[in-house]
């Protein structure tokens, strides 16, 4: 039993790496590029928050400025309601267009105040949870999560 379990739990390990495949579509791979992007600022101020890299506010500040110019750019790289395989982006994108790009501006603006408001570890804490708090509001809707 427990073989199986471990096996199971490989399997679907693997497939959720085939499910993050190369999009081929270059309008699906720039917006999926752009939430990389933002992905890895998020990495660089939470490793910082858990303690796994020294605090350093000067590379914090970075992180959240790159991240709400990142956030900016969501809109514009959305727009077209391109289609790939490997997209996670849901159809009803395009029917909410409004909501979805406040829940951008949601995050620009969470950013944005933690580019000045993060200046020493106790700070990280509060800015990342309004900056997750904007990831989760938006994928929770429109992104699937199988
Ligand atoms: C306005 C909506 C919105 C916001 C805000 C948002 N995301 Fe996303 N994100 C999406 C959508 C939609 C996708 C799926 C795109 C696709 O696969 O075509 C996605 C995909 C991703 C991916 C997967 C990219 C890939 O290559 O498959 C990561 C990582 C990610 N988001 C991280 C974040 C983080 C971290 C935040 C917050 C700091 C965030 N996102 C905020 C809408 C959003």
């Amino acid at each position: 039993m427990a073989l199986t379990a471990a096996f199971t739990g490989l399997v679907a390990i693997a497939s959720v790496g085939h499910a993050q495949g190369e999009a081929s579509d270059p309008e699906v791979k720039a917006r999926m590029a752009l939430m990389k992007k933002i992905g890895s600022q998020t990495k660089i101020l939470g490793d910082m928050a858990k303690g796994d890299t020294a605090f350093d506010a000067t590379a914090a500040q970075e992180a959240a400025t790159t991240m709400a110019a990142a956030a900016g750019e969501i809109p514009a790289l959305f727009e077209p309601q391109a289609t790939d395989p490997e997209s996670e982006a849901k159809p009803i994108i395009w029917e909410q267009w409004s909501d979805f790009t406040q829940k951008a501006i949601d995050l620009e603006t969470a950013a944005t105040s933690a580019s000045t408001t993060i200046t020493d570890q106790a700070s990280l804490g509060p800015a990342m949870r309004e900056i997750g708090g904007a990831c989760r509001a938006c994928h929770e809707t429109y992104r699937e999560s199988d």
